[in-house]
């Protein structure tokens, strides 16, 4: 049998890419949180899923037909890493940013986003599976990704990409 602890070391042997996923929050303040459980899922049409935690802050934003934007790290943004997973941190201080076209954020010097509308949500457990239709997109930086890997940040040993 496995318990949970042997599962989330298992599962930290899948290296990851490091997002920010930012929404437009209430009162026109954003909302923004750390996210590696992201993957593309269909081509036609574009489909993308993140899994959000039932209990975070923001969760109550992430209703279908709402815009959200997956914010893609590169390898000298291990700072916005954390403070994007850490509680009560003012996010988005000192970031500069600017409002796509569904309203969400979009965080300078990261290496691609991709801005997408919910379009339905799945039980996961404790976490929801949002599926997003893609909607807009760019690389915006040639650099390497912020990795994750072993519960532990990790940078591409080369720096050919
Ligand atoms: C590398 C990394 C990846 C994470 N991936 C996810 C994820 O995929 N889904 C999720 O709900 N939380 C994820 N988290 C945790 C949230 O970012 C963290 O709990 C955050 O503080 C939640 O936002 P809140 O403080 O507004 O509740 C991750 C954290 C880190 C450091």
């Amino acid at each position: 049998m496995l318990d949970q602890q042997q599962f989330r070391q298992l599962m930290g042997r899948f290296a990851t890419g490091v997002t920010v996923v930012t929404l437009a929050g209430e009162n026109g303040a954003p909302y923004g949180l750390t996210v590696n459980a992201f993957t593309s899922v269909s081509l036609d049409p574009m489909l993308v899923l993140i899994c959000i935690d039932k209990k975070v802050g923001g969760y109550e934003l992430f209703k279908p037909g709402r815009g959200f934007a997956v914010n893609i790290l590169a390898e000298d943004q291990e700072e916005i890493s954390n403070r994007f997973a850490t509680r009560d941190a003012d996010r988005f201080a000192r970031l500069t940013y600017r409002t796509g076209v569904t309203g969400a954020p979009i965080l300078d010097g990261v290496l691609a986003y991709l801005e997408c509308r919910i379009t339905r949500a799945y039980d996961g457990g404790d976490h929801t599976i949002f599926l997003g239709e893609v909607k807009a997109g760019q690389i915006e930086e040639h650099k390497s990704p912020l990795l994750f890997f072993g519960g532990r940040y990790g940078h591409l040993a080369t720096t050919e990409r």
